[in-house]
């Protein structure tokens, strides 16, 4: 993971780059760091913890060319050696990088005998020091030679004492460059660089930009300077601030109507399902969702709507897991890769791995020209805004609203009508939402009286078992209380067990065709002496009976009801985290994009 921003222009430089830091928090704060060119010096800075806790030193430093990196420690602890920038022996070359290089002890072994000193135990100094073995007069042909000895993934920045330019390259994790006047940019992705210029270039692996106050130029691999596409970003810098709410993960989740809103709009007409998306319905065998994730709970979601709008036969599978398992995959499957950043490591993999056996590929993603988003044959764009706490919200519901779209498009590709009570269904949405919303105050008081458990049991059944297991992740993320989720049925095959007046059970009790079934499970668990909180439809009076607590949320249709029952669920576990004084948005020893396997 790691965020990465270089800077060269004529504005103040350390607070850009503070800014710019802060901003990628999000990929991993264990430590971060600065080199500042200043004439022929380098000013450097690393520090352990996240930025935002100490940054007085910094604005004192001088100079208007430099880089800066925000660590999720990968190889060694995040110690402030370990932080980055990294340097070769004579301080003269400063990297930082954002991925894993997995040949670092054999290059380590390598330069250690040619009397190369390393002071950190990470794999990112190897690279440094490669640069410097090869540097003789230009730094972009000790770049290009350093970087071919290179296993494994990188997006990185460099300077050097020599040269007034910053280099960038990349193979596998993130990088875009912004255009400005008479100042460019470098970064991990937009959000750092939005508020000085939307014109981004997304750089391909090995292509080296060479980034001067004066311009940027682009060579691809084989040494020809290319025209790179400008790209125009359409959101702007308040979507990716606080504003009044004290967290991001709250106010995404307060997005969440307008959000609905955003990936519907244009989608739907005179009850028709409008996707641009080059798939013949005809040829396709089966479809396989891969995910990682908050991202692979929608992705179960996905499949019973799939299977019961387009009667196409599904599977789920970890991206991770794929990747690995030398999948039996055809030219008659369709890959769907669901992401909010586009950018995780191990579903981009699945993706290459789907695509090399032939199967089509769509993605469902968040970031508009992320590496996955330009990867697919096809894909459907979230149009969320940027989401910022580590525990995806907005970015879950809008998912399953965009694979319920694809599930409906799908089944009008095969020339089956789409029930218009249906469509009349999704558009209230928004404000069915909205409703779910409004018991934030009784929220808060059910969080006040479990703040201090150890544990949670999450149950749901059909299309809300996964909400189960989301409201089981969301909690155990942000509170670091223990917390699992299962299909309810699968309780007395163990979880009940664990059942007693400490162990708080959260059922999803909703409308749905196993209602009464899960009301036996909340009675079995009752009669144990567990403590019930349930998510009720507003007029149900069964599952309330029998409920310590009950959370209303509106009825909809059990097909899109997990839209709806996953707001309570977001609300308490956020509660219960903030009343234990954690760092909601940034929970310990977690990222928001997982750029590394
Ligand atoms: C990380 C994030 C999760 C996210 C998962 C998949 O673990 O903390 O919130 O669900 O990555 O990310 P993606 O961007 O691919 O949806």
């Amino acid at each position: 993971m790691c965020g990465i921003i270089g800077y060269v222009g004529e504005r103040e430089m350390a607070p850009l780059l503070i800014n710019g830091l802060k901003k990628l928090e999000y990929r991993g704060y264990d430590s971060y760091g600065f080199c500042i060119k200043d004439g022929d010096r380098f000013h450097v800075l690393k520090k352990k913890g996240r930025i935002s806790e100490d940054e007085s030193p910094l604005k004192k430093i001088q100079g208007n060319f430099g880089i800066a990196h925000t660590r999720w420690a990968t190889h060694g602890k995040p110690t402030e050696i370990n932080s980055h920038p990294h340097f070769d022996c004579k301080k003269e070359i400063s990297i930082v990088h954002n991925g894993i290089i997995e040949n670092a002890e054999q290059l380590r072994k390598m330069l250690e005998k040619e009397k190369h000193v390393f002071v950190s135990e990470t794999d990112s100094e190897v690279i440094a020091h490669l640069i410097e073995k090869f540097y003789v007069n230009s730094l972009e042909m000790a770049v290009k030679k350093a970087i071919s000895l290179l296993d494994g993934s990188f997006a990185l920045a460099i300077i050097c004492k020599n040269e007034d330019c910053i280099l960038a390259v990349k193979r596998g994790s993130p990088l875009v460059l912004g255009v400005g006047k008479n100042e460019n940019f470098i970064a991990s992705d937009v959000v750092p660089i939005i508020e000085y210029t939307k014109k981004i270039i997304y750089l391909k692996d090995e292509e080296i930009a060479k980034i001067t106050k004066e311009g940027i130029e682009i060579k691809n691999s084989k040494g020809k300077i290319i025209d790179k596409k400008i790209a125009e970003i359409k959101w702007n810098i308040k979507q990716a601030e606080k504003g009044k709410f004290k967290h991001f993960m709250i106010k995404e989740i307060f997005e969440q109507p307008e959000v609905i809103k955003n990936v519907l709009r244009g989608r739907i007409k005179d009850n028709k399902i409008k996707l641009t998306l080059d798939i013949n319905f005809k040829k396709i065998n089966r479809i396989i969702l891969t995910a990682c994730g908050t991202s692979w709970h929608s992705c179960l979601i996905a499949k019973t709507l799939i299977e019961k709008y387009a009667q196409i036969p599904v599977e789920v599978d970890y991206a991770s897991e794929f990747r690995y398992r030398n999948p039996l995959v055809s030219k008659n499957d369709l890959l769907i890769a669901v992401s909010q950043s586009g950018e995780t490591a191990d579903t981009l993999a699945a993706i290459r791995e789907g695509k090399k056996k032939g199967a089509k590929t769509l993605g469902i993603i968040n970031v508009v020209g992320s590496t996955i988003s330009r990867e697919v044959d096809s894909g459907i764009y979230l149009y969320s805004g940027p989401e910022t706490g580590v525990a995806s919200t907005k970015a879950f519901t809008s998912q399953i609203m965009a694979l319920f779209l694809f599930a409906l498009y799908a089944r009008q590709e095969k020339k089956c009508k789409i029930d218009p009570r249906l469509i009349n269904e999704i558009k209230k949405l928004p404000e069915k939402i909205e409703e779910s919303l409004g018991e934030v105050k009784k929220i808060k008081s059910i969080a006040k009286k479990f703040v201090d458990s150890s544990n949670f049991l999450y149950f749901g059944r059909g299309i809300n078992y996964p909400v189960a297991l989301e409201g089981a992740l969301k909690l155990k993320e942000i509170s670091y209380i223990h917390a699992e989720g299962y299909p309810a049925a699968e309780m007395k095959h163990g979880p009940i067990a664990l059942i007693d007046g400490n162990m708080p059970s959260v059922f999803i009790a909703t409308h749905s065709k196993t209602f009464s079934k899960l009301i036996s499970n909340i009675e079995e668990v009752k009669a144990r002496g567990g403590k019930i909180i349930s998510i009720v439809n507003k007029e149900d009076k069964i599952a309330r009976k029998c409920s310590d607590f009950a959370i209303n949320v509106p009825r909809t249709i059990e097909d899109l009801s997990a839209i709806v029952n996953v707001i309570p669920l977001q609300l308490l576990s956020y509660f219960i985290a903030d009343m234990r004084g954690l760092d909601v948005d940034k929970p310990r020893n977690l990222a928001k994009s997982v750029t590394v396997e």
